[in-house]
């Protein structure tokens, strides 16, 4: 099932779900790794790699924002409380936004660094710089801006994922596998029952 039910998220948002949340936390710590090191090569090195990983978030981001809107979104299971259903889906929403404007400060920080270095997409294509204008003032406004987002998008990710942890493994009320690929047989099954309900028909 590519889409979404009414019950369960589909196989492109589950795939975009999960290939955005790896990507974060190898760009948490590519962020972090220009600091373990003295090497001037190694630091340029991985803040290349760092940028290429952060504009692929972005236009990952993007696409599970316009699938988003294109889809019809899943039902509140009758396990979570309107109250926590209310406070999930205002995290959700923050986790949506940062993952486009943590990606975009970070474009804003190197469109405006004096240093001027292009930026190279997986080494392959160049990324232009957005049309600001470059100074020592701007450039650090978008750096503190770009670590202090990067690090509240960590601290609300984590408690996404407590939550979630949470309702499977305290709670066993199975709404983490709602954004989980469906067994073959959790298929089946619903294949089966809709074969009845068209035959009852
Ligand atoms: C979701 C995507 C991204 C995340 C989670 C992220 C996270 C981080 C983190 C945690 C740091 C280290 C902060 C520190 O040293 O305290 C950092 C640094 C940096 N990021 Fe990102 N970043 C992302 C995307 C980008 C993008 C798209 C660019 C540029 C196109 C970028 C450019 C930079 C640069 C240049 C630094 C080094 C700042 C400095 O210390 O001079 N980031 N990022």
């Amino acid at each position: 099932m590519l889409r979404n039910r009414d019950t369960s998220y589909g196989l492109v948002a589950i795939t975009i779900h999960w290939t955005i949340a790896a990507l974060f936390v190898g760009q948490m710590l590519l962020g972090l790794a220009p600091r373990w090191t003295h090497s001037m090569a190694l630091q340029f090195t991985l803040i290349q790699w760092h940028k290429s990983f952060g504009f692929l978030i972005l236009a990952l981001a993007a696409l599970r924002l316009a699938w988003a809107l294109l889809n019809k979104w899943p039902r509140r299971p009758v396990a979570i409380e309107r109250g926590e259903w209310l406070a999930a889906k205002t995290v959700q929403g923050s986790l949506y936004a940062l993952m486009l404007v943590v990606p975009l400060t970070g474009w804003a920080l190197v469109s405006t660094s004096t240093l001027d270095v292009p930026s190279f997409a997986f080494n392959m294509v160049v990324i232009p710089d957005l049309p600001m204008a470059r100074s020592e003032a701007t450039e650090d406004f978008w750096r503190v801006t770009h670590q202090w987002l990067a690090y509240a998008t960590a601290v609300i990710a984590t408690g996404h994922m407590l939550a979630a942890l949470r309702h499977e493994f305290w709670l066993g009320d199975g709404v983490l596998k709602r954004m989980w690929p469906a067994r073959r047989d959790e298929r089946s099954g619903d294949q089966t029952k809709r074969r009845h309900t068209a035959a009852r028909r």
